[in-house]
């Protein structure tokens, strides 16, 4: 990277793939608001970020990377954060190919660039390359944890495959300046989508209960929501790009994220699925002034049943949180009750009011 990354300035302009996504769009907020940078956006979606494209400090491109000229164009600044992915496991099975060019051909067409021009590419991979965890497995640990994903049948492992995949590719190129970042199901408001309004198939299981509420439908608990997983809000997430940004005005402490994956989640908040369903539940009561007992219940569905043929799980996702504290001196903040409390109400108001506008 040739310049020092100065919250103050101006001159500077970040590339931000998949800017109109959830993460995309708090982080987009959020460098307007702490820095002085532009922001040159890609993505196939704009409606989450409607009230910036008038924003002279931004540039926004509809398109994906499966075009070379934009690939070629976004490698021309020197930081780029890829957050473009297909990363519902309600598609891992039908689309499994499209999964693959989506997070690995296409990431990989950029990191080339990226390393011909010497950017400094933050690439969002996920807590999910930790593949098919056993619900006794211990914190997850960047660079010593083992990996098993599931057999090739089990088609839920394409995208933990092709994730993998660029992980080891960014880390195989010589020439690349990267970091990438591993995050532990974050959730907040404008996570995923509510089927049939912004979005078709199963979304994640925060925005999936959320619409089961909202709609008087019972939660489903996949296999019994034996699994756990640690929710971590988007805003930490945030957070914690800062803590990477704020190490690129600093050329000396650039080693300590250079070719570096780290875990981004809140081992505080680790919680089974079917802990989450009462948690949710509660708090919807709790938002709509009405008893827990008038809340829709839950209902145990069979995996393949629910998401089709191939479908498998991770049982435990636990983070270790220790390098990114070491390293960065980030560490998560916000409790689960707070993080479901935002993303409720959120739901809740958006869905009520929202007309929905693509690019
Ligand atoms: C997904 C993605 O595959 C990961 O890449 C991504 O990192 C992760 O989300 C994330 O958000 O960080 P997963 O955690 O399995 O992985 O995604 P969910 O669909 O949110 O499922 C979480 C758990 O809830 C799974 O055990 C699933 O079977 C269960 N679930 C999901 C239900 O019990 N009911 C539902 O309606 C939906």
């Amino acid at each position: 990277m040739n310049a020092t990354l100065e919250f103050e300035d101006s001159s500077i302009t970040v590339a931000l793939v998949g800017c109109g996504g959830f993460i995309g769009s708090h982080l987009l907020r959020a460098i307007f608001e702490r820095t002085c940078w532009r922001v040159f956006g890609v993505d196939l979606d704009s409606y989450r970020i409607q009230e910036h494209l008038a924003n002279p400090r931004f540039e926004f491109l509809c398109a994906d990377l499966a075009d070379p000229t934009v690939v070629e164009r976004i490698a021309q600044f020197p930081v780029v954060v890829n957050l473009a992915a297909i990363c519902t496991p309600g598609r891992y099975m039908a689309e499994a190919a499209e999964v693959i060019r989506s997070n690995y051909d296409h990431p990989r067409a950029l990191a080339d660039a990226c390393a011909r021009s010497g950017s400094w590419l933050i690439h969002f991979s996920t807590s999910e390359i930790y593949g098919k965890t056993a619900a006794d497995s211990g914190a997850l640990l960047e660079d010593e944890s083992e990996i098993v994903l599931g057999p090739v049948s089990a088609s839920r492992w394409s995208y933990a495959t092709a994730k993998l995949l660029t992980e080891r590719y960014l880390a195989g190129l010589a020439d690349l300046n990267w970091t990438v970042v591993r995050p532990f199901n974050f959730v907040g408001p404008f996570m995923d989508f509510m089927p049939g309004v912004d979005g078709e198939g199963i979304p994640r299981v925060l925005a999936n209960f959320s619409t089961a509420l909202v709609r008087g439908e019972t939660l489903k608990l996949v296999n019994g929501g034996a699994a756990k997983r640690c929710f971590t809000s988007v805003h930490d997430a945030v957070d914690f790009m800062f803590c990477v940004f704020a190490v690129g005005r600093d050329p000396e402490r650039l080693e300590s994220v250079l070719s570096q994956a780290f875990n981004v989640g809140n081992a505080a908040n680790e919680v089974p699925v079917a802990e989450l369903a009462q948690l949710m539940r509660s708090v919807y009561a709790s938002l709509k002034g009405i008893p827990e007992s008038a809340v829709p219940g839950v209902e145990i569905v069979s995996g393949e049943e629910y998401y089709g043929k191939g479908y498998d799980d991770s049982l435990r996702r636990l983070p270790s949180v220790e390098k990114a504290e070491r390293l960065l001196g980030f560490k998560a903040k916000i409790p689960l009750k707070e993080a479901l409390e935002e993303s409720l109400r959120w739901f809740i108001n958006h869905y009520s009011t929202h007309e929905t506008d693509v690019c």
